[in-house]
């Protein structure tokens, strides 16, 4: 019997305003892409804005449901209208925001477990990282990777693909 460990490291800032300029734009995008949500019920509005290799910037927001698991994630949404459209490029970085009582959160907005499944299978896909923007107003985190949002994921190896 072995014990095992696994850490994640990422970077946290204490304002959105101190990100470089490029995350800055992103995270301006996932603020701009929350006020398209439909959350009629949760009144939650999640954004998330995707960049391309190419700089094209694609936005996506939670659309809720009176099914409520009907409903859809910011980032799921942005992800299937990506491998959609977009299919041939890869996704260089996500930011993720949300507003709620009409003003963003002032802490990050971690992704569902669904949603991490997600980014972990785009980053497959397309075979490059994917670095993740957890944007609150006050607390940004950082990461490289989606791989780092879920250690012992679920993927295509699995079904020895
Ligand atoms: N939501 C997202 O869009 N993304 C997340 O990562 C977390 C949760 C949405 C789902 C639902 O419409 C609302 O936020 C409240 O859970």
């Amino acid at each position: 019997m072995k014990k095992r460990e696994t850490t994640i490291s990422f970077l946290e800032y204490s304002s959105k305003d101190d990100l470089p300029e490029s995350d800055k734009m992103l995270v301006g995008e996932a603020v701009k892409a929350a006020s398209g949500a439909y959350a009629p019920y949760s009144h939650f509005m999640v954004g998330a804005a995707l960049l391309l290799d190419d700089g094209t910037v694609l936005r996506g927001a939670n659309v809720e449901n009176a099914a409520f698991p009907s409903g859809s994630c910011a980032e799921k949404t942005v992800l299937s209208y990506m491998v959609a459209n977009h299919g041939s490029r890869k996704p260089v970085a996500i930011a993720i925001a949300a507003i709620t009582g009409g003003i963003m959160t002032d802490d990050p907005v971690p992704p569902c477990g669904n949603c991490r499944q997600m980014l972990i299978e785009e980053e497959q896909r397309s075979g490059g990282p994917i670095k993740v923007i957890l944007a609150g107003k006050s607390t940004v985190y950082v990461l490289d990777s989606s791989q780092a949002l879920m250690p012992l994921s679920f993927t295509g190896r699995n079904l020895g693909k």
